[in-house]
């Protein structure tokens, strides 16, 4: 049996434990979309993770999916994550920025830009804008000539990232934003060199890992995919040889980590681990219990390395502890995730001593 509460060896990254805190969206950036002072505190807070995946982080203005998301892409925002970044190292933490291109799943309400996406296909549903629920909008399909300059927004957020004294970057290449909207068929009908077979589709997630990882070192990027999830109105086929592909592509990098949210067919992902060369990261996606029992067996059964939690840290500062002498837990308040403020962002209690 493998005891969570020991180190493990990430990279260069020496991780007081094997218990990862997800990335989870607050919508409390400050002017200019920079990180705050309360959020230095929040992330200060949840420091004994073993590794903070901070929430979803725009490389770009048009890749903001959300009101108030921090970005990476000017000198204030940099100035913003380097209080977080102090915050957590001060408390012995690590954390690496989630960069987060939200593509058609965003607003010009949220942005004033227009979305952009691997092909005008507008997603079904709502977004939430401070003007209220808004139906998507078509999203201009991105030219051949323009991913070059796309690749280079993230290389230049993960430059950013270092800057500020983050411990790397996770592409976020789940949940129906950009990056999987490249890998899905049902958003990417593209007939150039990125649509149109499973290895193209995966090829514009490909080269945006290979240039993050030859600016700031592979072993800064680790990087999250959700395969076959649904999530954002995704529909794929050849899921199977689409996510094949995308691991061949990536396996050469000598990433991080890979960190798979699980879907329905547990096979497939048990694949996709086996298939993976390095560190695995697992998170249940909300498809099942996020607690200590499924962590011990994820890791024990050899399925997963290191186990992700998002809710029980949003709501536990001190969730690491309380798991390891089997206290009980602050139940999250859902009203306040995405409610700006100190409310139930920064004062959820610790266990009294
Ligand atoms: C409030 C909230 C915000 C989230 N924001 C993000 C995000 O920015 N990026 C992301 O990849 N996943 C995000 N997620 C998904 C979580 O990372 C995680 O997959 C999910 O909460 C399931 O894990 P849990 O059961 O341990 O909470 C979010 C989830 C919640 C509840």
């Amino acid at each position: 049996m493998t005891d969570l509460f020991s180190p493990y060896q990430l990279g260069s990254l020496e991780l007081a434990n094997r218990l990862v805190m997800a990335p989870l969206t607050r919508n409390r950036a400050g002017a200019g979309e920079a990180p705050t002072e309360l959020a230095a505190e929040y992330y200060g807070q949840r420091a004994a993770a073993g590794l903070i995946i901070s929430e979803g982080t725009q490389p770009s203005a048009v890749g903001q999916g959300y009101p108030h998301t921090p970005g990476l892409h000017t000198d204030d925002q940099v100035a913003g994550w380097t209080l977080v970044a102090d915050a957590v190292h001060a408390r012995g933490g690590r954390i690496v920025a989630q960069l987060m291109h939200a593509g058609r799943i965003s607003h010009q309400a949220i942005t004033g830009l227009r979305p952009v996406g691997p092909s005008a296909i507008t997603p079904a549903g709502e977004v939430y804008t401070e003007q209220g629920m808004k139906a998507f909008e078509s999203p201009r399909a991105l030219e051949t000539a323009e991913l070059p300059g796309v690749v280079a927004e993230y290389v230049d957020a993960a430059r950013r990232a270092v800057r500020a004294g983050l411990d790397g970057v996770e592409l976020h290449a789940a949940n129906g934003y950009l990056l999987q909207q490249f890998l899905a068929d049902g958003s990417n009908t593209r007939t150039d060199g990125y649509g149109g077979s499973p290895q193209n589709r995966a090829r514009f997630v490909v080269e945006v890992a290979t240039a993050v990882a030859e600016a700031i070192g592979a072993d800064k990027v680790g990087i999250r995919i959700s395969p076959a999830g649904t999530f954002n109105d995704i529909t794929e086929t050849e899921t199977e040889q689409t996510y094949a592909a995308l691991l061949d592509g990536l396996n050469p990098l000598g990433l991080l980590y890979l960190h798979i949210l699980e879907g329905s067919d547990t096979d497939f992902h048990e694949q996709l681990r086996k298939q993976w060369d390095g560190t695995v990261i697992f998170n249940t996606g909300f498809a099942g219990p996020s607690d200590l029992a499924t962590a011990q067996e994820s890791v024990d059964t050899g399925a997963t390395d290191l186990f992700c939690i998002g809710r029980g840290f949003l709501a536990n500062p001190d969730l690491v502890e309380r798991l390891r002498i089997g206290a009980e837990l602050n139940e999250p308040d859902m009203p306040t995730f995405y409610s700006g403020g100190a409310k139930g962002y920064t004062d959820y209690p610790v266990m009294s001593a």
